[in-house]
């Protein structure tokens, strides 16, 4: 698998070096056509750039801002930077860890909130299972009236699925096994995820479930379907995941990407966007849920009573970067934290601080800098956003 993901990265990066000057690169998004030469396959790519075959073995998510549909592209960059230790400082689901190891780097994944450490656990570990394993847990299930029941009554899931909930969280806690309980964990996340509209706990909107409307994100059939229904689709996109795993990835305790510590070759950033126009909801605000049952013996002492939407305290996750105005100095103190290594950040145009801010800031510290574009069409939207990705080093 690796030997195909390298060659489609190679023959990615043949052709835009052919057609493109790597400085500024500018994809039209017409569909094109890739040689493979080792099997001599050709390998289809769409406007989205979603490679067909390959690509496809990473887990599918509902994770707001995971690069999922832009691997294939940071797949060509990462392919022609020297180095092989690399820091996946704000890693998310993993999936650019999953990446990178299976082009056989040594990879740090590192995220500030417990729950995306304890996913990057599951996806990393080598914990084997088997379908009939989940099974015969989730049968195990008994509904009971606990803390999400009460606290969460009528806001994110019906009466009955917060006593199952409650249930299985009182399983959970007792099983002893880290990687196996990382692995339950996993598969309920992915789970409560794809039952809630929009994939997100930032309202209190149950009602939208059972609403006569039009459905905008989301459909009534995935809220509808069990826990114990996405949970298994979800242990089996783990276990095809975890066949691309080459090189074992280290997975850091939640923290900052600020406070990491450690030397690596590359230093990979893809940090929260704040809207320059705008207010941006923290990561917090969107899954504090998820967050809550990753520490579930914690939450109620987390728990924010003031709050609509029972969202977890500020300071239940202090390093967050969730504040327009800190950003800029937290990301910049990170670039001096690792100038030494290659840098590479993800971002979009019209976010703050700007393109133009950030070029500046990368040109006073790198003696080579260059930003590369790529338009992506966004959910929930007909218009596509620029997305960009710095690279910096000291040659
Ligand atoms: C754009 S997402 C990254 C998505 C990821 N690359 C993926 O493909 O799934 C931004 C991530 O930054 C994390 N984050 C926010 N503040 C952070 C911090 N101070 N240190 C490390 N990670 C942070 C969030 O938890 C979120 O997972």
């Amino acid at each position: 698998m690796r030997d195909a993901l390298d060659k489609k990265c190679r023959a990615r990066q043949t052709r835009d070096m052919k057609n493109t000057a790597v400085a500024n690169l500018h994809t039209d998004g017409q569909d094109f056509v890739i040689r493979d030469t080792f099997d001599h396959a050709s390998l289809i790519v769409d406007k989205q750039e979603r490679v067909r075959s390959g690509f496809d073995a990473f887990p599918s998510t509902r994770f707001y801002g995971s690069k999922r549909r832009q691997l294939p592209w940071l797949c060509s960059v990462f392919a022609e930077l020297p180095g092989k230790t690399i820091l996946d400082a704000c890693g998310g689901t993993g999936t650019v860890s999953l990446l990178l190891s299976n082009l056989g780097k040594q990879v740090t994944y590192n995220d500030v909130f417990a729950f995306n450490q304890i996913s990057a656990t599951a996806l990393f570990g080598r914990k084997q299972s088997k379908p009939q394993d989940l099974l015969v847990f989730l049968d195990e299930v008994r509904p009971v009236r606990g803390f999400i029941s009460k606290t969460f009554k009528g806001m994110y899931f019906t009466d009955e699925e917060n006593h199952w909930l409650d249930g299985i969280m009182s399983l959970v806690v007792d099983i002893d096994d880290a990687e196996w309980r990382a692995m339950i964990l996993y598969c309920l996340f992915q789970a409560c995820l794809k039952k809630r509209p929009f994939n997100l706990f930032h309202r209190a909107n149950l009602g939208l479930r059972h609403s006569k409307g039009k459905v905008k994100f989301g459909n009534r059939t995935t809220w509808d379907a069990s826990f114990s229904t996405h949970m298994m689709s979800a242990h089996a996109d783990l276990l095809k995941a975890r066949a691309l795993v080459e090189t074992p990835v280290n997975v850091l305790p939640a923290g900052s990407a600020d406070v990491t510590v450690g030397n690596f070759d590359i230093v990979y950033l893809d940090p929260p966007y704040f809207n320059s126009h705008r207010h941006t909801e923290s990561y917090l605000h969107r899954y504090h849920f998820l967050e809550g049952l990753a520490r579930y013996e914690e939450w109620p002492r987390l728990l924010n009573n003031g709050s609509p939407i029972r969202q977890l305290r500020d300071e239940a996750v202090p390093g967050e970067w969730s504040s327009k105005g800190r950003f800029e100095s937290q990301l910049m103190s990170t670039l001096d934290r690792y100038i030494d290594s290659t840098i590479v950040l993800s971002y979009v145009a019209e976010a703050y601080p700007s393109e133009s801010t950030l070029r500046r800031s990368f040109e006073e510290r790198f003696s080579q800098v260059r930003v590369i574009e790529k338009p992506f069409n966004r959910a929930l939207s007909k218009r596509s956003r620029m997305e960009l990705i710095f690279v910096g080093q000291n040659l």
